[in-house]
Formats: structure tokens, C-alpha cells, sequence
């Protein structure tokens, strides 16, 4: 499957095919993820990290990924360190980060940044995350995370918890899973549930979600509880944050009815959704999770800039 030069900036942008090419290529790059193996297949390569949004994991896990490639990468990290505070366009930042690198990546505050940088550069994009848009990669390591853990996703029960309106990386997850003839059950509190257009979308590609506000309605059935951050930084109004924030918090007591073989996930940060108590049960795989980024964004890297592995 040929991916070089292509962006990935949305969900538009792959079908079950690439995604399940990409899951395998992942898995391949497990141990050179670890450093128990070593080979650089992007030797002599420049990814450029341009994260305009607070970041962890997915920055510090692009970079991981790029030097297991013998990959080098610059970054900047903040608008203020840009020409962007001189008044210059994103487009025409991205015209010059273009001209510097062979693969870009970019977090950016505004829905749909990912796709004007992606039709002013002549090199892949990767979307990062664009405001309450996109997350791909985010979704290409959370498949990755289910499928190891639950050996296929086809049929699988997903609840989807929390912030479903301003999560990013829930819009992602929820339009991908519905090529595996997953179950959703999508649990927000009526203010937060997810975007009338994506459950349209997920209708028309044959998947019914049940939307509910009560968290103990999902537990018992599901396979999988995806839980997110209430997104504070996207709310217009700090009051509207008050009335939802902490509506759903899990802890053992929570998981009761769950099954022995449910698995937690959560894209991290965590703010107080899960008590940290539930790290030590068997549920927990948020942290595992985190680590998947690194081999599931080596196999991007590597299916972008032409690697050979
Ligand atoms: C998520 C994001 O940035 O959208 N974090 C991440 O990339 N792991 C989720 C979040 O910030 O809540």
C-alpha cells in the first residue's frame, strides 16, 4: 500500500484497508518502539513538530517515534516564537516549514488549521489535533490499543464517556470504529453530546449509537470505556465548564457490574474521571495506551516519508 506523500489531517482521509495496514505496521514497530531493535529507515529525514496547543504525549511521542527512525526533527511550540506574532499567515508559515522539512506535524487551536496547512504543503501533513476537529493518529493508536488487548475490534461493545461535543479525538474514534461494526453507546451529559453531523455520519455508514447521560447504563455491557477530559479550554462561557465539570468520575465502586475483561482507556489527560485506584485493576490500559502512540506514529512516519522497513 503506497501512503508516501499523502496527509492525514481527518477520518476522510483513510479507509478500513489503510487503517488496517497502519495497525499492522504498528505492530511491527513495537520492539523498535522499545529500542530493542534498532533500524533507521527515515535516516536523513526532517520532521517538523508544530505544536500551537499545550501537549504531552502525542508531541513527545512524535518526537520518540521520528529518532527510532533516525529521523530528526525541529519544533517550535509556541505561536509567540513564530513569525504568527509578526503578523504573518499560518499559510505562509507552513510555506516556509515546507521548505525546511519532509514531513510536518501540527497542533493547532482552530478546526480545520490541519487542512489548509495540508493544501499549501507540498510535504505530508499530520494532524495533531485541530481544535474540537480531528485527532487521527490519537484513533490509529486507540484501534491499536483495542486490538491488542482485545484480539479484533469487528462487534466490539464501545461506550464513549465524557466530552463527546468538544472531544476531538471522540469525533475520530467514534467515525472509525463504525468500519468495524462496533457497538456504541455514546454517555455525555445532554450539554455535551456528541455533534449532530458525526452521528448523522455514523448512521449513514450503518452504525446506531445509544446516547445516554447515565455512565451506570453502559458499564455492564461494554467492551471497551473510553473515557474523556471535559475539554475546559473549549467552552465559550466558564460557568457553561462549572455545570458539567465532574459529572462523571469512575472508581472501583463504579465498576461493579463491569465485565472481568472490560478495558479503560483514556487519551490522557486525566483530570478526575478516574480515580486513581483504578490504575491497579486489571481494567486500566490508559498508560499502555500512551505508550502505543510511539510504534502506531513510527508506522505513520514511516508510511508517509517512504521508509522501508
Ligand atoms: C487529547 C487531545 O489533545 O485532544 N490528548 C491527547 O492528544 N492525548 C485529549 C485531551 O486533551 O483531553
Amino acid at each position: 500500500m503506497d501512503f508516501t506523500d499523502k496527509d492525514l489531517v481527518s477520518i476522510r482521509d483513510l479507509d478500513r484497508e489503510q487503517i488496517e495496514y497502519i495497525l499492522d505496521l504498528s505492530k511491527k514497530m513495537v520492539p523498535y518502539a522499545r529500542g530493542e531493535k534498532v533500524k533507521r529507515a527515515l535516516d536523513g529525514k526532517i520532521m517538523a513538530n508544530l505544536f500551537f496547543e499545550p501537549s504531552t504525549r502525542t508531541k513527545l511521542s512524535f518526537e520518540s517515534a521520528a529518532y527510532r527512525l533516525g529521523c530528526d526533527v525541529i519544533d517550535v511550540s509556541e505561536m509567540s516564537m513564530t513569525s504568527i506574532a509578526k503578523g504573518e499567515t499560518l499559510a505562509d508559515t507552513i510555506r516556509m516549514v515546507d521548505a525546511y522539512c519532509d514531513a510536518i506535524v501540527l497542533r493547532h487551536p482552530y478546526e480545520g488549521a490541519a487542512r489548509l496547512a495540508a493544501d499549501v504543503s507540498s510535504k505530508p501533513v499530520i494532524n495533531a489535533g485541530d481544535g474540537a476537529g480531528s485527532h487521527p493518529t490519537q484513533m490509529l493508536l486507540d484501534l491499536f490499543t483495542m486490538k491488542e488487548v482485545k484480539g479484533s475490534l469487528d462487534g466490539l461493545n464501545v461506550a464513549l464517556v465524557g466530552d463527546l461535543k468538544y472531544g476531538r479525538t471522540v469525533h475520530t474514534l467514534a467515525q472509525a470504529l463504525t468500519m468495524f461494526g462496533v457497538k456504541l453507546t455514546l454517555v455525555a451529559p445532554e450539554s455535551l453530546q456528541m455533534p449532530q453531523d458525526i452521528v448523522d455520519n455514523l448512521k449513514a455508514k450503518g452504525c446506531n449509537p445509544v446516547k445516554t447521560s447515565v455512565l451506570e447504563d453502559a458499564i455492564s455491557d461494554a467492551d471497551v470505556l473510553y473515557v474523556t477530559r471535559i475539554q475546559r479550554e473549549r467552552f465559550p462561557d466558564p460557568a457553561e465548564y462549572q455545570k458539567v465539570a465532574g459529572t462523571y468520575r469512575i472508581d472501583n465502586a463504579t465498576l461493579r457490574t463491569a465485565k472481568k475483561d472490560m478495558i479503560i482507556m483514556h487519551p490522557l489527560p486525566r483530570v478526575n474521571e478516574i480515580a486513581t485506584e483504578v490504575d491497579d485493576t486489571p481494567h486500566a490500559r490508559y498508560f499502555e495506551q500512551a505508550f502505543n502512540g510511539v510504534p502506531v506514529r513510527m508506522a505513520i512516519l514511516c508510511a508517509l516519508m517512504g521508509g522501508e522497513m
